[in-house]
């Protein structure tokens, strides 16, 4: 009686839909800039592990328990342990989808924005100086942010309503090779700076007397948010794979195109911050004030602008995508909803929760005062108060997201019946088969694993602080 569930085009497809969720933000905005808060090169090296030993077994197990259950995420589930408590994971998973969504959707607003600047003029060949206060006039620019988080809602949503093959796919199979052109283009560009070498020397020079327990932590912390894991983004995208597909080299395939936009992003920003002698250890602004003053100073400067600020938010748009398509699908596969139905009405809603984000700037009450009522609450875990877009990202990126990604790691080591794991590891992929393979797999996701999560959790809570160990 079910209509026929929706399923990839493609093995392809669905590796450049998941890819592009992965890559994000997170990869070209967030990663330089805390690669450089963190000294370079030491980071970058414990990211890498994180991504091997961490994030790459969890994302084998989302994308398993999808495919399995051939179900979104609280569905999946429901039916794999039913009368249970670990439907809950995927509940946490739809909590975690909108709460990022609402204030990712500000930051790629900021994206849009710039576009505009740079097609309008403000930023090629202008004083680099006025191009970097352009920022701080956007960030308290009430009307902007809200106007640009609107827009950026709104294609998000019309994309989700097209639906898995017309949308999702079609949206990533153009945009993710357009991204890694445009990165490519950069990165010969970038190759010509005075600064190259020393950037390449920061990146992937490791000094290890840089590495402190906080930097271990917040690069495993990264390889969550980056590869999109611990909310059912991967796993509601398994969920459209067919059993003839090779769920461990699209696993593989997915956080090895990650890792290299990643690393991409950083090999164009960090020449360009050299070679302009900023501080690399300058924070979120990285992208948003060193960037588009650095185009100021270059022939061309408004096209590059423009193309960069595009990639950011094309980038941006594949994983928000994903991250619509989570919650949405709980109410279309659960609730019985339609699919436009359900993305117009969580569309509007996660725009209105994502309103105080994108206020947060220009508001006391979201911003400077906000952080005042937060501060004996942060205080508690050695932090100072924060506005209402941060606390959200805290909360979302530091608790939410590890603890999803414990229950996905424990659901799929543990409570999975061996037989019934093997079989799925196995279909379709020949690496599945190799035994050594798959037990080094699930060893890592029973024990390693859960270690490292619940550190990363004790430490986003602030414990270790507490007890005085960092
Ligand atoms: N992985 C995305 C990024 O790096 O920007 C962010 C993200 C998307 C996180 C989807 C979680 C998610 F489900």
């Amino acid at each position: 009686m079910a209509a026929k569930r929706a399923q990839w085009g493609s093995k392809l497809g669905f590796i450049l839909a998941a890819a592009g969720s992965a890559v994000g933000l997170g990869n070209v905005w967030k990663f330089p800039y805390v690669t450089g808060q963190n000294g370079g090169g030491a980071f970058v090296l414990l990211y890498l592990l994180a991504i091997v030993l961490v994030g790459l077994p969890i994302m084998m197990g989302e994308i398993l328990i999808g495919r399995m259950a051939q179900k979104s995420t609280v569905s999946a589930f429901r039916s794999l342990a039913p009368k249970s408590a670990w439907p809950l994971v995927g509940w946490l998973g739809v909590i975690a989808g909108m709460i990022i969504l609402s204030y990712y959707s500000v930051v790629a607003g900021w994206s849009l924005h710039y576009i505009y600047l740079s097609l309008s003029g403000a930023i090629g060949g202008a004083d680099p100086e006025a191009v970097k206060e352009l920022f701080g006039g956007l960030y308290v620019d009430t009307t902007a942010n809200l106007g640009w988080h609107a827009v950026f809602m709104v294609v998000t949503a019309v994309i989700v309503i097209g639906g898995v093959q017309q949308g999702v796919e079609r949206a990533a199979t153009f945009l993710m090779p357009a991204l890694f052109l445009m990165m490519t283009a950069m990165l010969v560009y970038a190759m010509t700076l005075p600064g190259f070498g020393e950037a390449v020397d920061f990146i992937f020079g490791v000094r290890f007397d840089q590495v402190t327990g906080a930097t271990v932590l917040e690069a495993l912390g990264q390889s969550f948010f980056t590869l999109s894991l611990g909310m059912g983004a991967m796993l509601t995208y398994g969920s459209y794979l067919s059993k003839q597909d090779d769920l461990v080299t699209s696993a593989l395939s997915i956080s090895a195109l990650d890792t290299a936009v990643a690393l991409m992003a950083s090999l164009v920003l960090f020449p360009i911050t050299f070679s302009y002698g900023i501080d690399p250890a300058d924070g979120p602004g990285l992208v948003f004030q060193n960037m588009p003053a650095a185009f100021a100073q270059l022939p061309g400067g408004a096209l590059w602008s423009t193309a960069f600020f595009l990639l950011l938010s094309f980038a941006a748009l594949t994983s928000s995508i994903s991250l619509l398509e989570v919650v949405a699908a709980y109410f279309i596969d659960e609730r019985g909803w339609t699919r436009r139905q359900a993305v117009i009405v969580l569309g509007a809603f996660i725009f209105v929760l994502g309103v105080p984000s994108a206020l947060s700037g220009g508001s006391q009450a979201f911003g400077a005062g906000f952080k005042d009522l937060t501060a004996p609450v942060f205080a508690i875990v050695g932090k100072e108060g924060m506005n209402w877009f941060d606390t959200f990202d805290y909360i979302a990126s530091n608790m939410l997201l590890p603890l999803g990604g414990l229950g996905i790691a424990l659901f799929s080591a543990w409570r999975m019946g061996e037989r019934a794991r093997r079989a799925e590891i196995a279909a379709g992929s020949t690496l599945g088969k190799i035994e050594a393979l798959y037990l080094a797999w699930l060893q890592l996701l029973r024990y390693l694993v859960p270690l490292a999560i619940v550190t990363v959790m004790l430490y986003a809570l602030g414990i270790f602080k507490l007890l005085g160990l960092i």
